[in-house]
């Protein structure tokens, strides 16, 4: 699939990040818990080096709990890195990222050493919700203050606690390209930027594999999970439609809204709590992702392209 967009001002906010960044003692990073790595910036390393970060695995009450644990693990076994759930029912989640920067930067506190936390997250994943909450009633510091840019907000959570906030973040191009699928089957990625009906058929073919039975019960499709397992995507997809009532005339399924119907679901837990993807089969996709990438790069250095860039996002083929 070619998702295309233009990921808005992510050159002022590369730029942002990289001047802040000498001051900062912890980054953490918002990831959407249904898509753990897919949503992680993998140009956030190259842009905060080695400071120590804090994965937030975010929206967890739509994730699988089970697989939350696997990738908690996962995060919690890199150097300099911690990890925890959370999710916006949580009315007090300041304790938990405090208590993890603490653990991560334990020379930082206090008036003369305050901590200084960067928070960064893809569109979409929860970020202003959870800056508001932390926020309270206080009034969050934005670009009027000296030292402070248009693109950045500052929090004090505590007199020796300030977190700056950094506007949600696409990269350009993504390696991965079941993480496109994933990124836009989320609602990460403005709709303009993909086909409804391919990723929706993704989005089914993942879940039809790993959660069979949710596609049942949701969609009162009368069949067992092992047959729901064995149906082919497309006929999985118009069978949902069928069911939905989303149909244009002599009995032909309307896709578009079927796929609406099923993305619909997903984005919003009624399908239940699913997970796309485990560190494993992360780690099999990445590899898969940049060996492709590396043909792609080595036929086009082969054609003579060699320095020029193409000035849209492509993200994967
Ligand atoms: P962003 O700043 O990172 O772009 O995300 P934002 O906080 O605007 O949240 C995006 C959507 O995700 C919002 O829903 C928000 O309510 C929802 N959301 C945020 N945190 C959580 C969470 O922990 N769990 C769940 N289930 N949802 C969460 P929306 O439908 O776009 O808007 P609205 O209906 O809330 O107005």
């Amino acid at each position: 699939m070619a998702i295309q967009w233009f990921p808005g001002h992510m050159h002022l906010t590369r730029k942002a990040i990289g001047e802040r960044i000498k001051d900062i003692d912890v980054v953490i990073e918002l990831l959407d818990a249904r898509l753990p790595a897919s949503s992680a910036n993998p140009m956030l390393a190259e842009l905060t080096g080695h400071k120590p970060g804090l994965k937030v695995l975010n929206k967890q009450d739509l994730a699988d709990p089970g697989r939350t644990v696997q990738w908690l693990a996962h995060y919690n076994a890199l150097p300099d890195t911690r990890a925890i759930g959370l999710d916006a029912s949580q009315t007090t989640p300041a304790r938990q990222l405090v208590e993890a920067c603490h653990a991560l930067a334990p020379n930082r506190g206090g008036m003369a050493k305050p901590m200084r936390v960067l928070i960064c997250g893809i569109p979409n994943v929860g970020k202003s919700t959870l800056i508001n909450t932390l926020a309270g009633g206080r009034k969050a510091k934005t670009g009027d203050e000296a030292g402070i840019t248009k693109l950045e907000q500052r929090i004090t959570l505590a007199d020796d606690f300030y977190l700056w906030d950094t506007p949600g973040m696409l990269w350009p191009r993504i390696i991965v390209a079941k993480s496109g699928y994933n990124l836009a089957a989320s609602g990460a990625v403005g709709r303009n930027a993909f086909d409804d009906e391919e990723v929706a058929l993704e989005l089914l073919d993942y879940v039809k594999r790993h959660y069979a039975p949710v596609l049942s019960a949701r969609f009162k499709l009368d069949l067992d999970a092992a047959t729901v397992a064995d149906m082919q995507d497309e006929e999985l997809l118009e069978a949902i439609g069928r069911k939905r009532g989303a149909l244009l005339g002599k009995g032909r399924v309307n896709l578009q809204k079927a796929a609406e119907i099923v993305m619909h679901a997903f984005r919003d837990g009624s399908l239940g709590r699913i997970t796309l993807e485990t560190p494993e089969e992360f780690a099999a996709w990445l590899a898969e992702g940049e060996q492709l990438d590396a043909e792609r790069r080595a036929k086009k250095e082969a054609r003579g392209g060699k320095g020029r860039r193409a000035p849209a996002a492509d993200a994967g083929a």
